[in-house]
């Protein structure tokens, strides 16, 4: 008889964005002729950059000729995007191993897979709140124990808070932790961390024989100086870090699919010397992935050449400066507003008391405007809404009009 996998049983119900789509549908219902303006999802809307275009296109061309196509790829990735990588790290001062670098169709699929080349028994911790696949797929997986709606959390799951006293930028966790997720520029907050911030989790790591899984999916955002757009600037790291990443922000692919993960060969553990997590996560792939599409990987070399890197931070330019009007707007109207600055995320104190749901109702009927509810993200970020600045320039001024209508400005 088959049984289902109780794992996933334990999944907290009500997802996120789902429940936003509903209440929005419900609201739309009930004000027939309104539109909605949309500041909720982290999606995407400017055409891509003309080099990755012509790029994917002569790729195209290529797949329609006998004498010029190709099928499966690598698992681990085409050698030009790996090359490009490397190339791109090196610009970092960080010199990466082609063999270290695992080619994926995006960076939430790495940051759900990652935890199956550790233990069962591996204790995770997370930032609180957080980009919820770093849980979930703890949950599925059956490291995170029961929920427990008296901490809006899982048991087995250590969670650090980030708060406005910390600046959303934790310190590493006194209790036992094996592997640690972070993710700077931070969503939801739109927090980035400091040098000396992520050293103190590298040390703390070595010390500890745990290992940090850091998602670096917004580094192309990063536009203050000083601030690392890699956990591998920081000495130590590549003992005892993975680094996820992504083009679906910096080159417009989320619908595209294409990211990365690095593992180090000299990442290490207890009962794992040097080479096996990158042994384990090479396995793994070659198993259960085919490698990413052939098209993807062509506009990604482009998106990493000289000139695709001048038009894609011309598109992160685009959603910084939606940033900005967002943060300004929204400050002008007496909002307390976080992060936004190197980050697509303004990061806003819910007013007057409301909860998070509560404030997402509120502008959604007074504002015609389309949030995303903290409370969403983890238990700390309750009375906080994430406005994103992924828009049509147009969309964004409107919303931002509509909200400070509220507040009388
Ligand atoms: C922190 C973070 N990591 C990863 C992803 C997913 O990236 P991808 O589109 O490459 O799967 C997102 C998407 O919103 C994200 O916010």
């Amino acid at each position: 008889m088959a049984s289902c996998n109780e794992d996933f049983l334990r999944l907290a119900s009500g997802y996120l964005f789902p429940e936003v789509a509903r209440r929005t549908r419900a609201w739309q219902e009930r004000n027939p002729g309104k539109s909605v303006l949309r500041l909720g999802i982290g999606n995407t809307t400017e055409a891509l950059a003309p080099s990755v275009v012509s790029a994917m296109k002569e790729k195209l061309d290529l797949l329609s000729s006998r004498d010029t196509y190709t099928g499966y790829g690598d698992e681990q990735g085409d050698l030009p995007l790996r090359k490009a990588l490397q190339r791109h790290y090196g610009r970092l001062g960080i010199s990466i191993a082609l063999d270290e670098i695992f080619v994926s169709d995006g960076a939430k699929s790495d940051a759900a897979n990652i935890q199956s080349i550790f233990s069962r028994s591996s204790r995770i911790a997370v930032q609180d709140p957080a980009y919820p696949v770093y849980v979930d797929s703890n949950v599925a997986s059956g490291h995170a124990g029961d929920y427990d709606e008296s901490i809006m959390g899982y048991r087995s799951i250590a969670y650090m808070p980030s708060d406005a006293a910390n600046g959303f930028v934790p310190v590493p966790p006194e209790e036992r932790a094996d592997i640690v997720y972070l993710c700077f520029p931070n969503n939801p907050t739109g927090a980035v961390a400091t040098k000396e911030q992520l050293k103190a989790f590298v040390d703390w790591a070595l010390e500890r024989r745990s290992v940090i899984v850091f998602d670096a999916a917004y580094s192309d955002y990063i536009r203050t100086p000083g601030i690392p757009r890699s956990i591998y600037e920081i000495d130590g790291a590549e003992r005892c870090a993975i680094e996820i990443s992504s083009f679906s922000k910096y080159a417009g692919f989320t619908g595209v699919r294409l990211g990365w993960s690095i593992v180090p060969m000299a990442l290490e553990s207890d009962n794992a010397p040097t080479g096996t997590f990158n042994r384990l996560w090479n396995r793994r792939q070659c198993t259960f992935f085919n490698g990413a599409s052939n098209i993807a990987q062509a506009g990604g070399v482009a998106a990493l050449s000289d000139e695709g890197r001048r038009e894609c931070m011309e598109l992160v330019g685009y959603y910084l400066g939606n940033a900005d009007i967002i943060r300004n707007g929204l400050e002008g109207a007496g909002l307390a507003c976080y992060g936004g600055v190197d980050s697509p995320y303004v990061w806003v104190r819910c007013p007057d008391g409301f909860s998070s749901w509560e404030y997402f109702d509120f502008l959604l009927d007074k504002a015609s405007v389309v949030v995303t509810p903290g409370a969403g993200f983890g238990s700390r970020g309750e009375g906080y809404v994430r406005v994103s600045a992924y828009g049509h320039r147009e969309d964004i001024e409107r919303a931002v009009e509509s909200i400070r209508r509220v507040y009388g400005c």
